[in-house]
């Protein structure tokens, strides 16, 4: 299955994130795709992700026939505050030639020319968008209007935030990408956002974040009566919502069964009690 953003680019309908991976990655990322996936998540931070590992992946996949273009490589742009003392980017320099460093050296690490999602990791400011804010965000719509990203995105953003993006910039988010818990009705007001912006909704540690969910009674009886598993009836849950869900399984039994949730169906009522389980 694909989404389609505003701006009429396919996404695959789930993503396979590669935070956490360390050493792995290269495998896992070959597991993932020979698994069945087609959209990749990392970021240019070596704190949680290795971008370049996810290149190497890519290079032995493209060796198997797996051409760049089969394939939806999502990244991201990490400011100081968010790295270690390895940033891709000279950290004295202003934000554009940050953005611009960044990016650079993201192509460097997935091998490829253009991305098909460029993110913003987070906002620098908490509640509202600051100067640094929409200096990165001006930067990466040139990046956008270069033709060398085909979708601009921003993660761990608040409503507040997400309001003032839309009403403010030359171009609005076709993504947002945030940790999603079922305690905020499954981060439902910014889905709300997104779904009147026709936004992309991507929702982050479903599962580590809402591990209370997974052994509830009721989530155990819908997926009795599916013959599936509690983490299928949430992937299948998240799509069914419009949600376009990320993966963090190191295990391809569990790759395997997270895309077999496309195969499930919830009923309306299935899907009002799980939206308000924890709420
Ligand atoms: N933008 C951001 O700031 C941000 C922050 C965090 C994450 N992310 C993105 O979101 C991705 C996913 O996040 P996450 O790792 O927290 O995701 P997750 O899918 O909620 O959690 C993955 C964990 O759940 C376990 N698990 C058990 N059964 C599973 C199953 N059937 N399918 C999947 N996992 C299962 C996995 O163990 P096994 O390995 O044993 O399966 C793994 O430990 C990250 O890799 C990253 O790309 C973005």
């Amino acid at each position: 299955m694909m989404l389609r953003a505003y701006n009429n680019v396919t996404v695959p309908s789930f993503m396979y994130g590669t935070a956490w991976k360390k050493e792995a990655t290269a495998q896992c990322v070959l597991l993932a795709i020979e698994s069945g996936f087609k959209a990749i998540d990392t970021a240019n931070q070596l704190i949680h992700y290795q971008e370049a590992l996810v290149g190497e992946a890519l290079q032995a996949l493209d060796k198997k026939g797996v051409k760049r273009n089969t394939l939806f490589l999502q990244t991201k742009f990490t400011s100081v505050g968010g790295q270690d003392h390895r940033t891709p980017y000279d950290p004295s320099a202003d934000l554009t030639t940050q953005v611009k460093q960044s990016f650079a050296s993201s192509l460097a690490h997935l091998i490829t020319d253009y991305l098909d999602s460029y993110v913003l990791h987070a906002p620098f400011s908490r509640r509202v968008l600051g100067d640094a804010d929409w200096a990165v965000w001006s930067s990466m719509a040139a990046l956008y209007e270069a033709g060398k990203t085909k979708m601009i995105g921003v993660s761990n953003i608040t409503a507040g935030q997400l309001t003032e993006l839309c009403q403010q910039a030359n171009h609005k988010p076709m993504m947002v990408q945030n940790r999603c818990f079922a305690a905020l009705a499954w981060d439902k007001e910014i889905r709300e956002i997104c779904r009147y912006q026709d936004i992309i909704y991507q929702g982050f540690s479903l599962l580590t974040a809402n591990r209370e969910v997974l052994v509830d009674p009721q989530v155990q009886e819908i997926a009795r009566r599916l013959g599936a598993t509690s983490t299928q009836v949430i992937f299948r849950f998240a799509m069914q919502i419009g949600m376009l869900p990320l993966t963090g399984t190191t295990s391809q039994q569990h790759m395997r069964e997270d895309l077999e949730a496309e195969r499930f169906e919830l009923s309306r009522e299935e899907i009002d009690l799980i939206e308000m389980i924890a709420v």
